[in-house]
């Protein structure tokens, strides 16, 4: 971002997650807690859940209803407070969609083609996927630039549509020969930025991973915490003395890293405490202190579910505050662009 861009626009967060299933042990640690983190720095922060992103893949309407309030619980659970940032779900502010389907005319089909979610996700058989999954990436950086958010706090598996945000706002400016929209940084900071599958330290824990063993939900209860990291995969080695001892060892590194994001320590902290030690001694450990850390919040949790009518309430105070600061931007949007806006409103 040039300076002239910094200070043109004020810093200002904005991030999403999808409401599908529950959320698992990466979304808490290389999102939501980044997100509480943010919020309490004191910086404008705007919080949403994409239930229009969800539904590029099918979803059951009750079970995304439920999935949406429960988002919504876990978002206020782990320290997100709704008043002093603004907690909504997507669909209830339709700038949303507005501004996607601008940015539909914007960005390249080469530019979705490119994009290794879509890729993951459409598989082999691409004509089968829906449109939407396609346009994923446009929608995603109409949620980012509808507030002209500076800074995006995401796990490195969003580097790419964050990236990919930037080139729409920059082509956006220049085919209308504005400097309307910034160029939004992506905020990839801290241990947990790849928290990894429990069963595979190569592929990334993931909400719709088939094997429930996988990861940890946040839904979890203390047993099934304690049991997952128990059976996850490691080698048969010690820990070592140093992090350099961990460069091939892909499940230890990663069962270190939750430990190390966890108890708020660094990595090496926690190869300090534990060189030499097995992991009979090691995994007991982190599921003391991953259920010391997330029982807490799943009580919480259920408690703020057992009143779906103040999630909702919540949510629809959010929508209004986050309409408030979307609609004059996208008014400007459809000013730039050359639409006739003559309606009384
Ligand atoms: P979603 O719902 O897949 O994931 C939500 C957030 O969790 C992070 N994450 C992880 N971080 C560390 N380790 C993991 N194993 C792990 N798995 C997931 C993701 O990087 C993400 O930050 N496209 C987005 C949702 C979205 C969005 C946005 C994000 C829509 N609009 C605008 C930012 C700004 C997604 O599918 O996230």
């Amino acid at each position: 971002m040039t300076d002239a861009a910094k200070s043109k626009f004020t810093p200002r967060v904005f991030s999403g997650i999808q409401p599908t299933n529950h959320l698992q042990l990466g979304n808490y640690l290389g999102a939501v807690k980044r997100f509480v983190e943010m919020q309490n720095s004191g910086v404008e922060t705007i919080y949403c859940i994409v239930d229009l992103h969800a539904i590029t893949v099918w979803q059951n309407p009750g079970d995304l209803r439920n999935a949406t309030r429960e988002l919504a619980a876990s978002y206020i659970a782990s320290g997100l407070d709704p008043k002093r940032s603004i907690l909504f779900n997507q669909s209830q502010v339709p700038a949303h969609a507005e501004l996607a389907w601008i940015f539909n005319c914007v960005a390249r089909m080469g530019w979705m083609n490119r994009m290794t979610q879509w890729k993951d996700k459409a598989g082999k058989d691409a004509e089968k996927a829906s449109l939407g999954l396609f346009a994923y990436p446009s929608l995603m950086a109409a949620d980012i630039l509808l507030y002209h958010a500076t800074h995006v706090p995401v796990g490195e598996d969003q580097k790419q549509h964050v990236e990919l945000t930037r080139d729409i706002a920059a082509k956006f400016n220049h085919d209308y020969g504005v400097d309307f929209f910034p160029m939004t940084e992506p905020v990839i900071e801290g241990v947990a930025t790849r928290v990894m599958s429990l069963r595979d330290g190569t592929r990334k824990m993931s909400k719709s991973d088939p094997s429930d063993a996988s990861r940890i939900n946040l839904t979890d209860d203390a047993d099934t915490i304690a049991q997952k990291f128990r059976k996850a995969r490691t080698d048969a080695e010690p820990l070592p003395a140093t992090l350099e001892g961990l460069k091939d060892r892909p499940e230890a590194r990663n069962l270190v890293n939750i430990y190390a994001a966890l108890a708020e320590t660094s990595p090496e902290a926690v190869i300090g405490e534990f060189a030499g030690k097995g992991f009979g001694a090691f995994k007991p450990a982190l599921a003391d202190l991953a259920v010391a850390k997330l029982s807490p919040l799943a009580a919480e949790m259920q408690r703020l579910m057992a009143d779906p009518a103040e999630i909702d309430r919540i949510l629809g105070d959010g929508a209004d505050r986050a309409a408030a600061i979307a609609q004059p931007i996208l008014d400007r949007v459809y000013d730039i662009t050359g639409m006739v806006r003559s309606r009384r409103r």
